[in-house]
């Protein structure tokens, strides 16, 4: 293996420091919770090594909506993050080769670049609404395939796939005999539609990975999981996870519980946040005239783009709105696109700081865009 670190995380805001930002635009989750508004009593946990499959209420309060899935169908990981590893690591090696969806999250690209396997990449287009082309995945699979990467609801762009299409690429899957990967990390964030069973429940080709740290804001207790069917397979997943790091924090794996437990609520009050921040951010994008976008659909980020009319030296844009607004947003190279195309989160920040980030925004294009 050999690692390269990514644009995405080298240029983060926990690596900036999160003091300087006062406008942070560049987020995909939601507001990071404090441990004093959960009100936890956690004087009755023993710190032993958890069990290595997951904390089995964890598991079963993972597959809450799943009918089809069983608690041993999960494995639960150090983040979502972790979970991706694993998989690319547990199914690749040098001489296979995948497809991967572009944009993507760095990691399901990055991974499978360290394993320096054979990489299809498929990337969406602005032009087709950023839909999947089924067709064009299918003439790319080649007799080494094992593996198809997606990520849904999609980030940066916040699509959501419609469920045929996904069904369509479980079906080629199965025919092929590869696995389908599908990064479900935002599906608790489908704020305008019904949350969906995990994919993972339709077929044991397909792996779901998903975590509490977009839809909780709780990326800081490393809490993510993987589903699949498939008992062979999750063998070996776990014998990866007992290589990486024999179980999880038996702490993050209660405060996790905790949230799942409580996800109705907790997911209640974050969509109406969400709802909330997206009508006014809908309202700012339709007043402007720099920008062109893909409305999304679920998630609580979209990337637009600079309209072609306009030119930008983007590097100086971005330094701009940091040093003189304090304001940051995902540039487009975090995504290996055009640094003219941005990531825009809008549920992280409160609603004030999402309007001044946004006019912040509109002032510095002004300035700028010629
Ligand atoms: C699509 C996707 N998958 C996985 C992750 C990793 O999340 P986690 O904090 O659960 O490791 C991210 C984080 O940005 C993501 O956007």
């Amino acid at each position: 293996m050999r690692y390269s670190r990514m644009p995405i995380e080298i240029e983060s805001p926990e690596e900036m420091g999160y003091s300087n930002i006062r406008y942070n635009l560049a987020e995909s989750s939601m507001r990071d919770l404090n441990l004093r508004d959960l009100n936890l009593d956690l004087n009755h946990l023993t710190l032993f090594y958890g069990e290595h499959k997951g904390l089995l209420k964890l598991r079963e309060a993972i597959i809450q909506e799943t009918t089809s899935l069983t608690p041993a169908d999960v494995l639960v990981t150090t983040g979502a993050a972790t979970a991706l590893f694993i998989v690319s690591t547990t199914l690749l090696n040098s001489t296979d080769h995948l497809i991967v969806i572009r944009p993507n999250y760095a990691t399901n690209l990055e991974t499978p670049r360290a394993i320096n396997c054979e990489l299809s990449i498929i990337d969406l287009k602005f032009e087709n609404q950023f839909s999947i082309d089924v067709e064009e995945i299918r003439k790319a699979i080649r007799p080494n395939t094992k593996l198809i990467s997606i990520t849904n609801p999609h980030n940066p762009t916040g699509k959501l796939f419609d469920t045929e299409t996904i069904k369509q690429l479980i079906n080629l899957a199965e025919e092929k005999n590869c696995r389908l990967l599908v990064d479900e990390t935002y599906r608790d964030l489908n704020f305008q539609t019904a949350l969906q069973p995990y994919f993972a429940g339709l077929s044991p080709n397909v792996i779901s990975v998903s975590s509490v740290s977009k839809s909780f804001g709780a990326p800081g207790i490393r809490i993510g999981w993987l589903i699949c069917r498939d008992e062979k397979l999750m063998h070996d997943f776990l014998a990866a996870k007992e290589q990486i790091c024999l179980c999880n924090s038996v702490v993050d794996e209660e405060i996790a519980f905790h949230l799942l437990e409580n996800k109705t609520v907790l997911l209640e009050k974050n969509h109406a946040h969400i709802r909330t921040n997206f009508a006014n951010f809908k309202q700012w994008f339709e007043k402007q005239n720099y920008l062109e976008w893909i409305e999304p659909e679920a998630g609580v980020v979209c990337f637009p783009r600079l309209k072609a009319e306009y030119k930008l030296d983007a590097e100086k844009f971005y330094e701009t709105l940091f040093t003189n607004y304090a304001t940051i947003v995902g540039p487009g190279h975090w995504f290996e696109r055009d640094k003219t195309y941005m990531r825009i989160g809008f549920g992280y920040p409160t609603l004030e700081e999402l309007t001044i980030g946004l006019n912040n925004l509109h002032e510095c294009l002004k300035m700028m865009a010629k």
